[in-house]
């Protein structure tokens, strides 16, 4: 225990009320401040009671401040046995009582690494058995030193832990806010923020600062042309937050699944993920330039574009022959516009097939391309990732070769998942 005294953490003890009843005190909660209880459904005071939970409608309900929400106190986890290791220590979390979430995981462990000055991990695992991880090969890097600008609390009961700025302790991240779930296949922890300036969470089209009253941010890749506020292409889990002063934090989970962000105005935030397990860095900055960096370091840098790519792209979703597609690049020569790369969409395919072209409408492709690159332009051809299972065996290759070989993902009764674009 000698080394946890050194100056980078303090072990916080704590106790709190052991019923799992809310007495009524613990419903006091300030209405900015209440944390879901009810995150899939609108819960009726009984079924809220159920959970150990406060119920006090208020608003229209969905999407605003929860009806049903956690007492202050909720028991979920414990933290044992915290031990300093090479990378800065871990502890055992043990549920103390059953969450109304079918599979908890009863034991979890926590590793927290002190990478370097400016970057902590944390990981929150179940030791018994082998889940999901994203395949990134993250930085290992320690040097725990005195001049940290972090220092970490373990709260033990209810578990929370607490990332605090150096050297005037402001508080970045505490996860005692809100329970801490972890069931097979619903992972939850919360945390405060220290401003409701926070940035990140992509890909959505919304303001740079994002909206701290009730939002829910979810990141799941789908092809949908961007509208405000939807879930569009990529998955960003990552937040940057302004603190007073002007000082600025990064927070990265690593985790692929399927997930919820949520933002509350106390101000808070709620990470909600259907798999894999909680893998968090937390990047000190204190400059948002510092952040962006230090979490680059760990994702790795933006791929460099070949030159071209950057100049004058035309493309749509439409060019429905090559007769057309010819027409646009030569209309924009007629108009005197610049033009470096011509596309097309789906168009092009024989039935929408990947690797294929229509030979009626696309009937001199090949040559359309070649005259294209005669003339200096570049071509970009779409091919999405969907290959068509609908033909009769054999008609096409791509899915023939594919079922052969064992390449797709498979259904619960072991056949080809069947997906729909
Ligand atoms: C605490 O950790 C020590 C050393 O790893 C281990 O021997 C002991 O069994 C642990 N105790 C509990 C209650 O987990
Ligand atoms: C090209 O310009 C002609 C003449 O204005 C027009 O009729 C035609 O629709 C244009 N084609 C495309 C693909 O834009
Ligand atoms: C699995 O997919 C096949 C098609 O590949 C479908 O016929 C079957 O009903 C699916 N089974 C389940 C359990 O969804």
């Amino acid at each position: 225990m000698a080394v946890l005294g050194a100056a980078l953490m303090a072990l916080l003890l704590r106790s709190l009320p052991s019923a799992r009843s809310s007495p009524r005190s613990a419903c006091a909660v300030p209405t900015d401040d209440r944390f879901d209880c009810g995150p899939e459904r609108l819960l009726a005071r009984a079924g809220c009671e159920a959970r150990g939970c406060c119920y006090a409608p208020s608003g229209p309900g969905g999407g605003g401040p929860p009806w049903c929400f956690f007492p202050r106190g909720y028991r979920s986890y414990r933290a044992d046995n915290v031990t300093a290791t090479a990378e800065g220590y871990t502890a055992r979390l043990r549920r103390v009582v059953p969450s109304f979430l079918p599979a908890d995981v009863g034991t979890l462990r926590l590793d927290v690494a002190l990478e370097t000055e400016s970057r902590l991990r944390f990981t929150l695992r179940d030791p018994a058995r082998q889940r999901y991880e994203v395949p990134v090969a993250a930085p290992r890097k320690n040097t725990r030193g005195a001049d940290a600008l972090y220092g970490v609390r373990i709260l033990r009961d209810p578990f929370g832990i607490v990332v605090f700025r150096q050297p005037d302790g402001r508080v970045l991240i505490d996860t005692s806010v809100a329970p801490l779930f972890f069931a097979d296949q619903f992972l939850q922890i919360s945390t405060s923020l220290p401003s409701r300036f926070v940035s990140g969470l992509g890909e959505r089209l919304t303001p740079l600062i994002l909206d701290t009253a009730w939002t829910k941010v979810t990141l799941w890749n789908r092809d949908m042309a961007p509208a405000p506020q939807v879930n569009l292409y990529g998955s960003h889990p990552f937040y940057l937050a302004l603190e007073d002063g002007g000082s600025a934090h990064g927070v990265f989970l690593l985790n692929s699944n399927a997930m919820d962000v949520l933002l509350q105005p106390s101000p808070a935030l709620t990470w909600r993920t259907t798999g894999g397990i909680l893998d968090f860095f937390i990047f000190l900055g204190p400059d948002p330039q510092s952040v962006v960096r230090q979490y680059l370091d760990v994702v790795g840098l933006p791929f460099m574009p070949p030159y071209w790519a950057l100049g004058f792209h035309l493309c749509r979703w439409g060019y429905s022959s090559s007769t057309i597609t010819r027409q646009a690049a030569a209309n924009m020569s007629a108009g005197r516009f610049p033009l470096d790369v011509q596309w097309n969409d789906l168009d092009y395919m024989d039935a929408k097939r990947d690797f294929t072209f229509n030979k009626e409408t696309f009937r001199d492709y090949p040559d359309m391309v070649h005259d294209f690159h005669q003339r200096g332009l570049r071509y970009v051809m779409i091919v999405d990732p969907g290959i068509s299972s609908s033909g009769p065996p054999g008609t096409y290759r791509p899915f023939d070769d594919g079922l052969k070989r064992g390449v797709f993902i498979r259904n619960a009764s072991g056949q080809p998942l069947i997906g729909k674009v």
